[in-house]
C-alpha cells in the first residue's frame, strides 16, 4: 500500500495527516505548533504515523504545507496553505466554490474552480482582527475555554455589539460590557458576530459562490459556525476534519505527485 503525507504547519496548530492510495485519511495528528516549530512538525508526522499504523517508510511523499512549512524538512515539497485549504474543501466538499479559512493568526477567503484549483484568494490585514486569536482574547478575559465559547454564545438572546476590530482592544471592551453587567454568552455572541462579519466582507471581496466551505481551526466553534451562516444567510460545509483541510490538501498534492511519476506497469514483460 502507498501512502503520503500532508503537515500543515500553523502559526498556531500543527496538523498531519496521511492518506491512503484511495484519498482516505488513515492518521491524523494535531498539535500546538509552539517555538520549536521543526519538531512540531516532526511530532505531528510521527503522530499520524502511529495513529494509522503506518511506517514511515511506507509514505512515498509528504508536502509541507502553513506558514512554517519550510521548517518541514523531512518533506518533498512544499506549496502554500492557500493552493492546499482549496484542494482539500474541493476534495472534501466536491461542491466548493468558496473557502473561509479561519486560523489561529488570520483569516482567508478562496475562491476555488474546476478540479480544485485557486482562482483568485484574499487574506485580511497584518492586523488579526477577524480571527482566532480575537476568540483566544475573549478567553482568556472571561477565563473560558476556547472549545465552550461557541455554545455559551448560542444561548445569547441579546448580542453586545462590538466596535473594536482589534484584537489588542477586545480585550478591554470584553472587560467593559462585563463592567456594565451584560451576560457572559451576549458579550460572546457579539465577538461571534464581529468576527463573522469580517469574514463575510474577506468574502465578499473575491465573491460568494454557493457552496461554501468553512476550514481551519475556528470551524470546530459551533458559534461561529451559526454566525457564518445566520451571515450569509445560507448552510455551509464543516466537516470534523475541517481543522485538518489544509494538511489533507498538501497529502492530496503528495498522492498526485506519486501518481504522476509511477512507471506504467509493462505488460507481459
Ligand atoms: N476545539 C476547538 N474549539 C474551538 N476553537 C478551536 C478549537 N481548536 C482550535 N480552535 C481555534 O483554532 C485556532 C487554530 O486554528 P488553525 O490550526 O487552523 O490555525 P493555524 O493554521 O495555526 O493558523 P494560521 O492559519 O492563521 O497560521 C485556535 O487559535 C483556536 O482559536
Ligand atoms: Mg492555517
Amino acid at each position: 500500500m502507498t501512502y503520503t503525507a500532508g503537515v500543515d504547519v500553523g502559526s498556531t496548530q500543527t496538523k498531519a495527516v496521511i492518506i491512503n492510495e484511495e484519498k482516505e485519511i488513515v492518521g491524523r495528528a494535531l498539535i500546538d505548533t509552539g517555538a520549536n516549530v521543526m519538531a512540531a512538525a516532526e511530532k505531528a508526522f510521527s503522530m499520524a504515523l502511529k495513529e494509522g499504523n503506518v511506517g514511515e517508510e511506507e509514505v512515498e511523499y509528504v508536502i509541507g504545507t502553513g506558514y512554517g512549512r519550510y521548517k518541514v524538512t523531512f518533506g518533498n515539497k512544499q506549496i502554500t496553505e492557500i493552493s492546499c485549504h482549496g484542494r482539500g474543501a474541493a476534495q472534501m466538499f466536491p461542491g466548493t466554490k468558496t473557502v473561509i479559512d479561519m486560523g489561529g493568526q488570520d483569516s482567508k477567503a478562496i475562491k476555488v474552480g474546476e478540479n480544485g484549483d485557486i482562482d483568485d484568494f484574499c487574506m485580511n490585514d497584518k492586523c488579526a482582527a477577524g480571527t482566532g486569536r480575537f476568540l483566544g482574547a475573549a478567553s482568556m478575559v472571561l477565563d473560558i475555554p476556547l472549545g465552550d465559547l461557541g455554545d455559551i454564545s448560542l444561548k445569547s438572546e441579546k448580542p453586545v455589539r462590538i466596535s473594536t476590530t482589534c484584537t489588542v482592544f477586545a480585550e478591554s471592551e470584553v472587560l467593559a460590557w462585563l463592567g456594565k453587567g451584560k451576560k457572559v454568552e451576549d458579550i460572546l455572541w457579539g465577538v461571534h458576530l464581529s468576527i463573522a462579519a469580517r469574514s463575510i466582507g474577506l468574502l465578499r471581496r473575491i465573491g460568494i459562490e454557493d457552496q461554501v466551505t468553512f476550514t481551519g481551526g475556528v470551524a470546530k466553534n459551533t458559534g461561529m459556525v451559526q454566525a457564518m451562516e445566520d451571515g450569509l444567510k445560507m448552510k455551509i460545509n464543516v466537516s470534523d476534519d475541517s481543522h485538518y483541510m489544509g494538511a489533507l490538501g498538501a497529502a492530496l498534492f503528495a498522492l498526485d505527485h506519486v501518481f504522476a511519476h509511477r512507471q506504467p506497469i509493462q505488460v507481459g514483460a
